[in-house]
């Protein structure tokens, strides 16, 4: 199997280590605009393959998608991150141009590929590359959801003192602050989380949660990678071995949930194909009105990047 990420920055490059000791494909190519920063780092990672023990090779190039060629799977990460006082909708004018030209390189030379998009504003950034592919919407998503809902994870884990592997959670709409995590659907090892959390505090962590991105841009100067990295190998390890695993994806809606024409965040099975299914959930009257609203702010940004041309 051959993975390419472009980004080399924090997340492309965390996303790069994570999909080599995972070993997760034999062949990972990463790219990035900036010479040398690819083949830097793909160089670092190899070297690290002696001491983490696998085999998988990730070479680096700059700018050359010849390298590329016939990637069963590509993850774009290239684009700017959020700096403090910026939201991700305001990288919409620089980012879709990179994610355009990033994506008819894709297109040029792996036109089988799935793609899954990193670059802010998610939602927007993943619709640009499906203006740019044209790729059946099965082949085109966007990474958020998973972050997301570990973000949620992490902190029940730690109110409640019990191991974050057990703490199971869903989340719909877009990637902002209107995002959509549903309690419903929240549960530690089984046991819906209101039955061992108050309410106050359940809501406490669910506004947390929105703005957990912006929590780390203040803290760092800069958006995270990590997790985002860890993120998009996890959705790339669920294609390439067919695993057919359930996470929250932004993907096109064509009716599910009443959506037509919008990219937002719900829950599909993810398996060789890209997106295998798309689960409906049988949402109540406040869910529903949450999720519209987050449509709307993403259909929103949507129409500014139709106005951009
Ligand atoms: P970064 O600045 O560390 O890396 C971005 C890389 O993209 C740079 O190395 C740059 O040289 C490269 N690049 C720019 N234009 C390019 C082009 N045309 N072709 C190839 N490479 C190009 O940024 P970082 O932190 O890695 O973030 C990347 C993107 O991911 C940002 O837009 C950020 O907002 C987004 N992000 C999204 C998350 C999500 O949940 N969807 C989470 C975290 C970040
Ligand atoms: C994040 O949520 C900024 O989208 C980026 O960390």
């Amino acid at each position: 199997m051959k993975v390419t990420v472009v980004g080399a920055g924090n997340v492309g490059a965390t996303c790069a280590d994570v999909l080599a000791y995972r070993e997760v494909a034999n062949e990972i190519v990463l790219v990035d605009i900036k010479d040398g920063l690819a083949e830097g780092k793909a160089l670092d990672i190899w070297q690290k393959a002696p001491i983490d023990l696998y085999d998988s090779r990730t070479i680096g190039v700059t700018n050359d998608y010849a390298k590329s060629a016939n990637s069963d799977v590509v993850v774009i990460t290239s684009g700017l991150p959020r700096k403090p006082g910026m939201s991700r909708d305001d990288l919409i004018g620089t980012n879709a141009g990179i994610v355009r030209s990033v994506t008819e390189n894709v297109v040029k030379h792996s036109p089988h590929a799935i793609i899954i998009v990193v670059s802010n504003p998610l939602d927007v950034m993943t619709y640009q590359a499906h203006i740019t592919s044209k790729f059946p919407r099965a082949r085109i998503m966007g990474m958020a959801g998973i972050l997301d809902t570990a973000r949620y994870r992490a902190f029940l884990s730690e109110a409640l003192n019990i191991s974050p592997k057990d703490i199971q959670a869903m989340l719909l709409g877009g990637h902002g602050d209107s995002m959509v995590p549903l309690p419903r659907y929240t549960t530690v090892a089984g046991i819906p989380v209101t039955e061992l959390m108050d309410s106050d505090k359940l809501t406490a962590i669910l506004e947390r949660t929105k703005v957990g991105g912006g929590e780390l841009v203040k803290l760092m100067g800069t958006s995270a990678w990590y997790a985002p990295g860890s993120a998009a190998a996890q959705m790339v390890e669920a294609i390439v071995k067919d695993q057919r695993r359930v996470f929250p994806v932004c993907v096109k809606l064509e009716g599910e949930y009443g959506i037509k024409d919008c990219y937002l965040g719900v829950p599909v099975v993810l398996g060789k194909n890209g997106v295998e299914k798309i689960i409906e959930l049988d949402l109540n009257e406040s869910e529903k009105a949450l999720l519209e609203s987050s449509r709307a702010a993403v259909r929103e940004v949507m129409d500014v990047l139709e106005k951009l041309g």
